[in-house]
């Protein structure tokens, strides 16, 4: 029987992505930490405790990391570790970073480091973390003790991780610490001194090492307004997208703040990425008024939706949110990519489908230059705690024993063949062998694009004040 083969370019990175809060175990001086130990916060109550054990032994993950065929991990570096006390830098914690980063090289895993990702030191909170513009020079100074120590094997940074992520979770939501509803006040005191940590990390990072990639890691969703919306909802679906999607992008690509986060320009922010980090899990629905939250976690009929509703499983998306990354002229890494599915039901025609995007993509010659499948292995999740999994292993919390998920398998067959084949799908998710490899129709495709290009008005980095003139 014939065989097809989508095959990747050879030096495609292949890759998996942890947090450090996530998967070390024991962050005691995070602000994390304090936050899960009252009751209430977090699901059922559970705690992070070991998480995935990495401070232990990361390494035994990353020999199964070598074994599944990847060539690069994207990890995080815990903030509170370097810098347990403002100004004192942990040498033994630094040390121990050097010796998970070095096991990664031996393994010819090429590790991307982000330097912030959700978790920060006790201390900086009582220094008014995020709402106060002192953290932009405490950032700068821990990147460059990090660059200082480290340097030398990190050749790719991500500065912040899913920054309008973080600040809504933070301030608007109070899912994550310190449980605050600031509302607004805090979300747009907080965004002009995350660039502002963002540009300096980027030009400490450069001055000392000018050959290292430097991005950020940007969430970003397929958001539109239902098929058949008022035209209120389409426009309102375009601000929400824009924001969300783009805003962070806008800023760092014209260097200032736009409405209504302030007008002014940042100092030094103009230009400083050189890929765009792409986390890509799902599509949303945006409706006006905006009653019970900005976006919409009903689904449309027939929708595949993941463990505990974390979303619809929406391959085209990431397609369609690569292409709307064009007018950036960067490289384009998906730095995220994942669904919780303890059982194991849908990761596996997930991973296919969303690969398939990617090389779709590829083959317009898109210049997407590698993916990080979250994650490598079940990990702390957040205010969701182990209640979703994610790992293409999986990891029992209390023995930490580890076991292949049937989609890990599969990914370390598409990372040995560096390709998508008819056999893998036969293999591992049948339901495909149609839409992927006989019958798709790209018809189909187009038509998505097209509806959400309709839907979505500003997709292009911004040079003039359209926006401020709504305000
Ligand atoms: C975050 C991860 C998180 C993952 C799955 C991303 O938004 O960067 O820390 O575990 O999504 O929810």
């Amino acid at each position: 029987m014939a065989r097809a083969q989508l095959l990747f370019p050879k030096d495609f990175l292949w890759g998996t992505a942890t947090a450090a809060y996530q998967v070390e175990g024991n962050n005691t001086n995070s602000d994390w930490w304090v936050w899960e130990q009252a009751d209430g916060r977090i699901l059922h109550n559970q705690k992070s405790g070991l998480a995935s054990n990495w401070w232990a032994n990361a390494e035994q993950d990353l020999d199964i990391a070598a074994e599944m065929g990847t060539n690069a991990h994207r990890l995080s570096l815990e903030w509170s570790r370097i810098e347990p006390e403002p100004s004192v830098f942990d040498d033994a914690a630094l040390g121990r970073y050097r010796e998970i980063l070095q096991a990664m090289h031996q393994r010819g895993i090429e590790p991307m480091v982000t330097l912030h990702h959700f978790s920060n030191p006790l201390w900086l909170v009582e220094k008014g973390d995020f709402n106060s513009a002192v953290v932009v020079d405490y950032f700068r100074r821990y990147t460059a003790k990090v660059v200082d120590v480290l340097g030398d094997l990190i050749p790719k940074w991500v500065t912040i991780n899913e920054p309008v992520v973080y600040v809504f979770m933070r301030y608007l939501t109070g899912d994550f610490p310190l449980g605050q509803h600031s509302g607004w006040s805090g979300v747009m005191g907080a965004i002009p001194n995350l660039l502002g940590c963002h540009a300096a990390a980027y030009h400490t990072i450069k001055e000392k090492l000018p050959q290292a990639q430097v991005g950020v890691a940007k969430n970003m969703a397929v958001l539109q307004a239902r098929p058949g919306s008022l035209p209120l909802s389409r426009w309102w679906a375009g601000r929400v997208n824009w924001l969300f999607n783009y805003m962070w992008l806008d800023s760092m690509t014209n260097g200032r703040l736009y409405f209504p986060f302030g007008r002014r320009p940042i100092a030094h922010l103009a230009g400083s990425y050189d890929f765009i980090g792409l986390n890509y899990y799902t599509r949303f629905y945006v409706n006006f008024p905006p009653l019970g939250g900005l976006v919409s976690d009903r689904w449309e009929p027939g929708a595949v939706v993941s463990d505990g509703n974390y979303g619809e499983v929406y391959p085209a998306g990431l397609f369609q949110i690569i292409e709307s990354l064009l007018p950036y002229k960067k490289p384009i890494y998906v730095t995220e990519n994942g669904v919780p599915d303890k059982a194991d039901r849908l990761r596996p025609s997930f991973l296919m489908t969303h690969l398939r995007e990617v090389w779709r993509a590829i083959s317009f010659n898109y210049p997407v230059m590698g993916y990080y499948h979250w994650s490598l292995v079940d990990n702390f999740e957040w205010d969701r705690a182990w209640t979703q999994r994610f790992g293409l292993i999986e990891i029992n919390p209390e023995t930490q024993e580890r076991s292949w998920r049937a989609s890990g398998r599969l990914y370390q067959e598409i990372c040995r063949s560096r390709s998508l084949t008819s056999q893998q799908a036969e293999k591992y998710a049948p339901e495909l062998m149609q839409t992927i490899f006989t019958g798709s129709d790209p018809a189909n495709y187009r038509a998505d694009f097209e509806a959400f290009l309709a839907a979505v008005p500003d997709v292009k980095p911004m040079e003039d004040d359209r926006l401020d003139s709504g305000g």
